[in-house]
């Protein structure tokens, strides 16, 4: 394989404008990346990055590769990929990227497969497929990897399969799907090495999942549909931090919210914050769009699309295409759905209903729009960074585990935003520090 995969290179140019307007927005990682420039943190370290490429992961790889970090860039996601950002990325900043907006399955194993030929001493992903497939390959359970990689795996010697792995010092993972992988990894011993949990990280998944999240997913469903959100009732499926923020950003466009749970302390929290609750059963009936973002398999299933009404909108804003049942829809549909709009499929069902699913379910924001404005990636990839310099100084001190980010790594990009923002804080005073660190004041 060429040391890249892309759709055009011709599209570089405008790759790079787009880039250079994320970074406007991405102050913290700016000055990492100036620091990186000096100090290197990352020299000589082989990195392969699993990621959305988008024009924030752009930035992410560039400030990677001035700390001095030789990486290699592969899709997180088949639809998820801006052509243009992977074309700049191989053509303007000289970084091996394997990624093309609608790729197949096949493609996009072909693609990790560079990943892994690469060789790391360092992973970076975003829902633990890099990391799995590293495994599955080492583990010898080719039956769990797709097909044609299986067949390139079957291929390599024992020594070649256990060389992938030997040189990896740990890894990071960005969102909470993959962060869950990673923990039942852990449960079942075959984490191989310590990865470090970027998304439990406040300064991530409280701005990034749910703020990032809440208006991507909107502007997603918007741009593929281009249909009015007021008035109509709009089901959230999930209400964590990625649904609290689509709920409040659907409210906001004046849609009236419905939130389908599984927990009772989020079902509480979505009543008290003004929402409806309610099972799927009965919000099948009611709702004129829905969007999962639960993590979860079949959330919207068959006796679901049964109860849709006529013309019903249904997305998935969660990390994997599972969380609508798609082949039960098929089933119950006659033939192929039709392509009304690019991302809406227009399913006919035998009780002749239309039922129309974006992005193939896989994430709406990325997949009809592009993902989370740079402002709130600008912290998610600064904890990705400086967990990356943490890994590359500390890895040997480290276990086969889950670790979250360091604290004062979450703070200190709490303070640089802030700074960036030109907003000031108070700081506690003497008396106030004693004041909360003792016990013997009282009424
Ligand atoms: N679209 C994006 O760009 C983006 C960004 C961040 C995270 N994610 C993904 O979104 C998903 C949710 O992430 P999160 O951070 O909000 O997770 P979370 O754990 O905070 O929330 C998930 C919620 O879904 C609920 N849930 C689980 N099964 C359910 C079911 N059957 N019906 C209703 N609710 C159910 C859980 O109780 C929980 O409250 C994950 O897959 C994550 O990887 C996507």
């Amino acid at each position: 394989m060429s040391n890249y995969d892309i759709k055009d290179i011709n599209q570089a140019e405008g790759g790079r404008r787009r880039i250079d307007w994320a970074e406007r927005e991405m102050p913290v990682l700016r000055s990492i990346r100036e620091r990186f420039s000096k100090e290197k943190p990352l020299k000589g370290l082989r990195v392969s990055a699993c990621l959305h490429v988008t024009t924030e992961t752009a930035n992410l790889m560039r400030t990677l590769h001035e700390g001095g970090a030789d990486i290699v860039l592969t899709a997180s996601n088949p639809l998820s990929t801006q052509d243009d950002v992977a074309a700049a990325l191989v053509n303007q900043y000289e970084i091996p990227t394997f990624a093309i907006k609608g790729e197949d399955n096949v493609t996009y194993y072909k693609h990790i497969r560079a990943a892994l030929e690469h060789k790391p001493h360092m992973t970076m992903d975003d829902g633990a497929d890099l990391v799995s497939s590293l495994f599955f390959i080492e583990m010898g359970r080719f039956e769990k990897l797709e097909p044609s990689l299986a067949a390139w795996a079957r291929g390599l010697s024992d020594d070649e399969r256990k060389e992938l792995l030997k040189g990896v010092i740990g890894g990071t993972e960005e969102t909470t799907t993959g962060v869950i992988r990673l923990k039942a990894m852990e449960a079942d011993n075959v984490l191989k090495f310590p990865v470090i949990a970027v998304n439990d990280a406040l300064t991530k998944h409280l701005f990034d999942n749910r703020y990032g999240t809440g208006q991507s997913t909107i502007d997603g469903i918007i741009r593929a549909t281009n249909v009015l959100l007021a008035g109509k009732n709009f089901v959230v499926s999930g209400y964590g931090w990625c649904g609290r923020g689509l709920a409040s950003r659907a409210r906001g466009m004046g849609a009236l919210v419905i939130v389908t749970e599984v927990d009772p302390m989020k079902a509480l929290e979505a009543i008290m914050d003004g929402y409806q609750v309610m099972p799927m059963g009965e919000a099948a009936q009611l709702g004129d769009f829905f969007c999962t973002v639960t993590g979860d398999i079949n959330v919207i299933d068959e006796q679901h699309f049964k109860a849709m009404k006529d013309g019903a909108i249904v997305a998935n804003s969660g990390h994997f295409n599972v969380e609508i049942n798609i082949p039960a829809l098929e089933k119950m549909s006659v033939g192929a759905p039709n392509l009304v709009r690019p991302f809406v499929d227009q399913y006919t069902t035998k009780d002749g209903r239309k039922i129309n699913i974006l992005g193939e379910g896989r994430l709406i924001n990325l997949a009809s729009a592009e993902g989370h404005p740079a402002s709130v990636m600008d912290m998610s990839f600064a904890n990705q960074a400086l967990s990356a310099e943490y890994m590359a100084k500390n890895a040997d001190t480290l276990e086969k585990k889950v670790y979250s980010v360091p604290v004062d790594i979450d703070k200190e990009i709490a303070r640089l935003k802030l700074e960036a923002m030109g907003v000031k804080i108070d700081t506690l005073t003497d008396d106030q520090l004693k004041y909360l660190s003792s016990w013997e004041e009282g009424t």
